[in-house]
Order: structure tokens, then sequence, then C-alpha cells
């Protein structure tokens, strides 16, 4: 499990979408690499993207909306593999209860919480039984508990094989702490691509350690990190 984290504008999402090639307006030169296989747009044919806003109709239940996802994805898959893929992503997702309900549109007709909706955005897409999971801010919007449900959810996947790449505005110590890799971004640029356990030796190097009882993230994106002239690269 990998986190970007980085400040509002520092270039997270276009990373995603240069990664998972949804670049449209945006030029971007060089190759994509998966375990050192150059794999360009291929990438694609084996992983998913969870985009930050969901669109739903909201008119559907649950099970109505990811039933009409499977037939339109997987148009060549019987009806009996589509059910299987479905029951497995509620039970994934842990939507199986609410399965019933309809989406509703947010601030008209509110009917899943926060929480749900951003469950099925990723259900939906975990379908396609992707090898690797891209996903931005899968934890923005929703209050604490929330998001740590999201994140258990994501880790779960992880544990099964999956390789997650999340995008996480202010995450908890808690949260942060669930993912085994962390890039630290700044103006497009890495500033830190490694183990979650060794961006806490990277920063007591630049003399900047994460102060006793504070979120490391919260640390790593404010002032005293920041205007430490080493961590940027310009
Ligand atoms: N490597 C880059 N080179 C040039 N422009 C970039 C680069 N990364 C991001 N941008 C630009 O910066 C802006 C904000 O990026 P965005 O990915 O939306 O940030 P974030 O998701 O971290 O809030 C966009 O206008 C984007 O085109
Ligand atoms: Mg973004």
């Amino acid at each position: 499990m990998t986190a970007i984290l980085g400040r509002s504008g520092c270039g997270k999402t276009t990373l995603m979408n240069v990664l998972t090639s949804n670049n449209r307006d945006l030029e971007a030169s060089g190759n994509i690499y998966v375990n050192r296989v150059p794999v360009g747009s291929a990438i694609s044919n084996f992983s998913a993207y969870v985009r930050q806003e969901d669109i739903f109709v909201g008119e559907l239940t649950i099970l109505e909306h990811l039933n009409f996802r499977a037939r339109i994805q997987f148009a060549d898959l019987d009806q009996a593999e589509r059910d299987r893929r479905i029951q497995k992503s509620l039970k994934d997702f842990e939507l199986k209860e609410v399965e019933h309900t309809q989406i509703g549109i947010p601030d008209l007709k509110k009917t899943l919480s926060g929480g749900e909706r951003k469950r099925l955005s990723l259900a939906s897409e975990i379908l396609s039984n992707p090898k690797i999971l891209f996903c931005d801010e899968p934890t923005t919007g929703l209050d604490s508990t929330m998001a740590l449900k999201v994140m258990e959810v994501l880790l779960k996947l992880s544990k099964n094989g999956m390789t997650i790449v999340c995008s996480i505005h202010q995450p908890s110590s808690k949260i942060i702490s669930i993912f085994s890799h962390l890039i630290l971004m700044s103006k497009g640029e890495f500033a830190y691509f490694g183990s979650y356990a060794e961006s806490i030796t990277f920063v007591e190097k630049l003399n900047r350690p994460v102060p006793p009882l504070y979120n490391p993230a919260d640390h790593y994106l404010g002032p005293s990190i920041y205007v430490k002239k080493s961590f940027e690269k310009k």
C-alpha cells in the first residue's frame, strides 16, 4: 500500500492520471514500468482507477448499479460469472446489507452515507479484478470513522495481493500508519519515495524530526519541513 502525500495542487491527481493513461490535456513523456517491465498505456489492462468524484445514476440501487457496470464492462462474460464478481465486490466492501438501497443524489435525496458511496465507487472498479488499484483521495470528505473503514477495506485487498496506490489528504496518524510505502510530493516532483518507516529517519537526517506525539503526515506537510531548502528541488 503506497500513499501519495502532498499539499493541494502539488500534482497528486496529475501523477495518477499519467500513470493510468488518463492525461488527456497534459503532455507527458517517459514510459510506465510495472515490476521493471515497460508496459506503457497497457497498464490499464490490469489496473483500475477510482477518481476523487464519484458519478452515479441516483435512481439505481447499489445492486442495479453494479449489475449495469458489469454488463457494460464485461459483455463477453456470462451472467453467472458477472454475478460472482458482483457478490464478491459487495462482500469485500461490506455493502451486502445495503445492496437494495437507492444510491440517491447528494444534497437532494441523500440515501447512502459518504462512506458507502465511496465504497460503492471502489466496488465498481474492483469488478475487473485489477492487479493494481489507483485511488485519488478515497478518504477526502469522510469523517474519521468512515475514512478508517474505507482504508481498512483497502488494506484487506492489499493483503490478498492487490497493489494499492492512494493519494491522500490530511490522513490521521492511524490512517497513514496503514501504508507500507510513502511518496511525498512537492511542486510536481517527488521529495521522498520509500517505506513509511524510513520516512521518519529521512526527516531526522534533514534535522526536522517528527516531534513526539505528533502525526508524521501533518509534520511532512507542515511549514517546518517545506521551508527547508534541501526538501525542495528548486
Ligand atoms: N509534473 C508536472 N508538471 C507540470 N504541471 C504539473 C505537474 N504536476 C501537476 N501539474 C499541474 O499542477 C496543477 C495541480 O495538480 P493536481 O494534480 O490537481 O494537484 P493535487 O491533486 O495534488 O491537488 C494542475 O494544473 C497540473 O496540470
Ligand atoms: Mg487532486
